[in-house]
């Protein structure tokens, strides 16, 4: 996250001794991605956050693979995916390859029992329905309807919700998750052109160090396998942290469109970016007003990226039979646009009240068993005349 950050207390100088009130010291840890290169905070922690008392057996949570080499333009129907209480088991891998997992999860219960930290993975949650507060050991922030909540591997959280009915795609990226590097300056600032700005990021807040010693459980996903640790103090015992590793949310509803005369790429829409996908937000907006424009997208071949789009709201202009919560694949290798009829249908229209999101990966996906369940098994069909 490439603007500065603060919360708590911390001490003047870095690396010297910060004192707690009886006289002993607060436990500085450094934490960091991509060696000491990339983002970092230094954290003030009450006990070492190192005291680990015993650890169970760990789970395997490798996706299962169903169809490794893909053809076929596919469709899920998101909402048959079936609620559960814990957010872990909640969450159902689709599509995946090496670099990215994308799925959906409906949980249904906050965690309340463990800690969580992904070590492989940065994390974007995509709040579909319910609200809550993401608690993370720096800081806190709320979320609602729309919200992409960035979180960095590494980061421990707990997720709580205000109610049961929960919808998120999430994404697992075992490569950073930045924003695009073309609206940035060689500062790190976001430019003018730029569909949002420094303004529309959700800090963390409200950080609360809990000063408790006993038995608590820190579930750790590493190389696919969940790990359950016990440590002997709570993980959220820092007392103040700077630096610029951290994790944030962002509004959809808060991304401003980038409209024209003539029809946009769907670069225009890109919201965040990794050295192996992208994430593009489509957006309410204004249509193309040429005279002559035709709105709804011309055939694409992305011969070398699938092209992930999930169905948040509204009317997709240029799909029939798509609802809320369903994802489409456009795979790699074949063209796909829009179906018969909603070319021309789009001539004249003004605007398009559309939300989904689209994630376009450069390595083929595999379509794992959670995802044949869901796949209606007719959509490569449904531009035949
Ligand atoms: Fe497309």
């Amino acid at each position: 996250m490439p603007i500065y950050h603060k919360l708590g207390k911390i001490p003047r100088k870095r690396h010297t001794q910060f004192e707690k009130p009886d006289g002993s010291l607060y436990y500085e840890q450094l934490f960091g991605t991509i060696g000491f290169d990339g983002m970092s905070s230094l954290l003030y922690h009450i006990h070492r956050p190192t005291q680990i008392k015993s650890i169970g057996e760990p789970l395997d949570l490798t996706p299962k693979i169903a169809v490794a080499k893909n053809i076929l333009s596919r469709k899920l129907i998101g909402f048959d995916v079936q609620p559960k209480d814990d957010f872990l088991d909640a969450r159902e891998p689709l599509l995946v390859n090496s670099d990215v997992h994308v799925g959906l999860a409906a949980p249904k219960k906050s965690m309340t029992g463990y800690f969580y930290k992904n070590s492989d993975a940065d994390e974007m949650l995509f709040i579909h329905r319910g609200t809550g507060t993401l608690k993370t050991f720096l800081g806190d922030i709320p979320f609602e309807y729309g919200d992409y909540l960035i979180i960095p591997r590494g980061m421990i959280y707990q997720i709580e919700f205000d109610t049961e009915d929960n919808r998120i795609l999430y994404v697992e990226s075992f490569h950073p998750i930045y924003t695009p590097k073309r609206y940035r300056n060689w500062f790190g600032q976001l430019l003018e052109h730029s569909p949002y700005c420094e303004r529309d990021y959700k800090l963390p807040q409200n950080l609360k160090a809990h000063d408790e010693k006993g038995e608590f459980v820190m579930k750790i996903k590493k190389q696919g396998m969940l790990h359950s640790l016990v440590y002997a103090t709570h993980p959220f015992d820092v007392v103040g942290w700077d630096g610029y590793n951290y994790p944030y949310g962002f509004s959809i509803h808060n991304f401003e469109p980038i409209t024209g005369r003539v029809h946009q790429p769907p670069p225009v829409h890109q919201t965040f970016e990794t050295s192996a996908f992208v994430v593009c937000s489509f957006c309410p907006r204004l249509y193309d007003y040429h005279p002559k424009a035709i709105p709804a997208p011309y055939n694409h071949s992305n011969i070398d990226s699938d092209e992930v789009l999930y169905y948040v709201d509204g009317d997709f202009m240029s799909r029939t039979g798509i609802g809320p919560g369903y994802i489409s694949l456009h795979p790699a290798g074949i063209p796909h646009g829009p179906h018969p009829g909603t070319y021309e249908a789009s001539i004249g229209k003004k605007g398009t009240e559309e939300l989904a999101v689209m994630i376009d990966t450069f390595k083929p996906l595999q379509v794992t068993e959670n995802a044949l369940k869901i796949d209606d098994g007719e959509y490569y069909k449904s531009w035949v005349e």
